[in-house]
């Protein structure tokens, strides 16, 4: 099998502006692939449109070998929205029912993958209250459960462990890992913390709609020459004045 995610030189504009231009890339099984770059780069109506849930004004999204968007493959993409897209009248556990009715699973299977979801984001006791009284790092731990409610061979986060404690988010970084290495999922993080981009195979830096650059963290530092991630975003900023 070739590429999970294949990314043909993509546009997008919205109005007049340019959003994402001539954007290309390929995400291979079983890579964490993580995109940074300022506010406004770009990095959600990419992953939107990796997900489907937009279409470029030009080029191509391929996943798993099929063109996007595309609802056949819905079942092996998890998404988790920059805004948690949440029933707030319900409880955490009628929320992880519903999303998990919308893909093919048996009962019992429901039943252990919502028992899964919730302990790795340590909701476990938190799933009968509404969500309404939920605060907003619980809001996101619930849509990262139910990212994964269907177990999809691809997860695709936009900025997952926003408002998440350090203790859980190195938690939730621990299983990511896990599911890479033992599960050979493909994942997409988009993130503003460069230590979590330390933990990508593969980091792109997106501004004004394309990719400055990509590689390995350890790639990027020595292009940069620099001794961390934060200090490649900022000399990457500086070479763009
Ligand atoms: N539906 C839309 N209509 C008009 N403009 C949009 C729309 N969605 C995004 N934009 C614009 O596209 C640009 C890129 O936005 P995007 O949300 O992709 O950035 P981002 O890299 O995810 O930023 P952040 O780090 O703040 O999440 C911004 O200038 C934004 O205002
Ligand atoms: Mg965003």
């Amino acid at each position: 099998m070739g590429a999970s995610i294949e990314v043909k030189k993509v546009k997008k504009s919205f109005g007049k502006k340019t959003v994402l231009n001539n954007i290309s890339l390929n995400i291979e099984k079983g890579q964490i692939y993580g995109f940074i770059g300022p506010s406004g780069a770009g990095k959600t109506t990419l992953v939107k449109m990796i997900v489907g849930m937009d279409s470029p004004d030009a080029g191509e999204i391929h996943v798993l070998d099929k063109t996007m968007p595309n609802l056949e493959i819905l079942q092996e993409i998890g998404y988790m929205a920059q805004s948690d897209a949440l029933y707030l009248e319900l409880t955490g556990r009628e929320n992880l029912k519903f999303f998990a009715s919308l893909f093919q699973l048996s009962k019992a299977e429901q039943k252990a993958r919502i028992a899964y979801a919730a302990s790795l984001v340590n909701l476990t006791g938190d799933l009968n209250q509404r969500v309404s009284a939920y605060s907003g790092g619980m809001k996101r731990r619930l849509s990262l459960a139910i990212a994964l409610i269907q177990n999809p061979m691809i997860l695709i986060l936009d900025e997952p462990t926003v408002g998440i404690d350090p203790e859980l988010r190195l938690s939730i970084w621990g299983e990511l890992l896990r599911l890479k290495h033992e599960d050979g999922k493909t994942i997409i993080v988009t993130t503003h913390v460069m230590d979590e981009a330390e933990k990508c195979d593969v980091v792109a830096m997106i501004r004004e709609g394309s990719i400055l650059a990509s590689g390995s963290p350890k790639e990027l530092k020595d292009l940069y020459h620099a001794e961390n991630l934060d200090e490649v975003f900022l000399n990457a900023g500086r070479g763009m004045e």
